[in-house]
């Protein structure tokens, strides 16, 4: 048993509330029918007409603002102001700060990040710049009491981390942090990032989809002696706007790989941006001549945000429709990406797979659970702790351990954009002064 009835009523429930409230617009509606059509085969037009229309439509999910709910009709002057903040975390080495990250938030989300971290900072080249906050993950603290008892319950002490390899994931969170960077920086390998941890990389295929605004790439990593996808995530600017959006999503999609259950479901969205753009076909064909040269290596799919749904999606490619023996998933910050039978199948695939949430992460609690959504496993929940410690939680075999992640967010949503641009001491967005 996975879920408890008692958790299904009330999510059932919650979710009659959320939708209801949610209210969503025509304008949202059609979007995603447009996708959901356009998407489906045998769609009217030409191909290329229906590709467009379905990158538009899922391009319309992240960058359109959710719509509002149906009481702000009646309070039109209640409507959110919008505040654009940049974000910069302390190098944990260095304790200097880091590029920063801009996200434009409501004011009322605003408040709530500046209780997880975000303290006001000096801008060094505007000092009169009042939106500049800095994140000191060490700041943490009402998670302590959570953290003693986490370590006092002696079931969480088994035998869970078998086979993570902290040092491997550190290193991919590198390697995904790469993936913000400009595409030809990549391919030359000597962008800011590329050194240090990250070095010793050969890059085979970088691919750009400017009309998904997609990329990933895939290359050799001679540290790692294996084959390393990555995909990068969304634009900072948009994530608050798709998280919001995402609360309304349902799984809708059958996968039509190999051996998959009838009832393994997705959010179409999800497989469509990874098969219908560029991703699928030319991150595959870089896998396949990387595997000419070095046959027996295992590969590694990593990707942070919408690049983590993309990484599982395309394990599952690389395992079913490309016979690659031996595929290692290692996420971070990833959204559900579809039902549980879907989760389980994708566990049996895929024999190593390692799921990292940070915090309050606002991401990996969307699209909810409610919405007929399901984690994959297994989850490695890092907590900032005081003074620069960090808990490492190694979660159970469940996928939604309620002493996770899970167990931070009030109501089942988390509230954190900062936690979700800084994994394992990488910042996961693309930085403005290119790298
Ligand atoms: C970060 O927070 C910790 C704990 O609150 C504090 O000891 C440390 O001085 C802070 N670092 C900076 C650079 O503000
Ligand atoms: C953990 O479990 C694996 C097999 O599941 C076993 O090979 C390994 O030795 C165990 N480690 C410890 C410390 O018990
Ligand atoms: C990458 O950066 C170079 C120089 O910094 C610039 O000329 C080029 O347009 C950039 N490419 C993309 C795809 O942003
Ligand atoms: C990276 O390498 C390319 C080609 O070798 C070169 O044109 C470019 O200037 C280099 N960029 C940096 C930042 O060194
Ligand atoms: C995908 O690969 C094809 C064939 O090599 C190439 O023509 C195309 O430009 C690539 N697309 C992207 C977005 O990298
Ligand atoms: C994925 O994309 C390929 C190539 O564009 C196409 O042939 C295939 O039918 C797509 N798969 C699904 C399940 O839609």
């Amino acid at each position: 048993m996975r879920a408890g009835t008692r958790a299904a009523l009330l999510g059932a429930l919650l979710g009659l509330l959320v939708v209801g409230a949610a209210g969503a617009t025509t304008a949202a509606r059609q979007a995603r029918l447009g996708a959901d059509r356009a998407m489906r085969p045998g769609s009217p037009g030409s191909q290329e007409d229906a590709r467009a229309a379905a990158a538009l439509a899922w391009r319309a999910q992240f960058e359109s603002p959710p719509p509002p709910p149906w009481w702000r009709r009646l309070w039109p002057w209640a409507a959110p102001t919008q505040r654009l903040i940049r974000v910069a975390p302390l190098e944990p080495h260095s304790g200097s700060l880091a590029a920063p990250a801009e996200l434009r938030l409501p004011a009322s989300q605003l408040e709530a990040e500046l209780g997880a971290g975000l303290a006001p900072a000096v801008n060094a080249v505007d000092p009169r710049d009042d939106a500049f906050f800095s994140y000191n993950s060490s700041a943490m603290t009402p998670l302590v009491p959570l953290w003693l008892s986490w370590m006092t319950d002696l079931g969480r002490m088994a035998n869970r981390s078998h086979g993570l390899d902290f040092s491997t994931a550190w290193r991919l969170s590198s390697y995904v942090a790469i993936s913000y960077c400009n595409a030809s920086s990549i391919a030359t390998w000597n962008c800011s990032r590329c050194g240090g941890i990250s070095a010793g990389f050969t890059p085979e295929a970088v691919v750009f989809d400017e009309l998904w605004d997609l990329q990933g790439y895939v290359g050799y990593s001679a540290p790692l002696d294996a084959i390393v996808v990555a995909f990068r995530g969304t634009d900072s600017h948009s994530i608050y706007n798709w998280v919001q959006n995402m609360r309304t999503w349902r799984t809708d999609l059958a996968l039509g790989y190999p051996g998959a259950p009838p009832h393994a479901l997705v959010h179409g969205g999800f497989f469509t941006s990874y098969n219908g753009s560029a991703l699928a076909a030319n991150i595959t064909a870089g896998v396949q001549a990387l595997r000419g040269r070095h046959p027996d290596v295992p590969i590694y799919v990593s990707g942070h945000s919408l690049g983590a749904a993309m990484a599982t999606l395309c394990a599952l490619d690389l395992r079913l429709n490309l016979g690659a023996p031996d595929v290692r998933v290692y996420s971070f910050g990833s959204p559900r990406v579809g039902n549980q039978v879907f989760a389980e199948w994708f566990e049996e695939v895929v024999q190593v797979h390692w799921r990292f949430t940070h915090n309050r992460d606002i991401v990996p609690s969307v699209p909810p659970g409610y919405m007929g959504f399901y984690h994959v496993s297994r989850e490695v929940w890092v907590v900032d702790l005081l003074f620069g410690h960090t808990l490492v939680g190694v979660c159970d075999a469940s996928g939604e351990d309620q002493a996770c992640h899970n167990s931070v967010c009030h109501l089942g949503l988390c509230s954190s954009l900062s936690d979700h641009l800084l994994y394992l001491s990488e910042m996961y967005s693309p930085h403005p002064m290119g790298c």
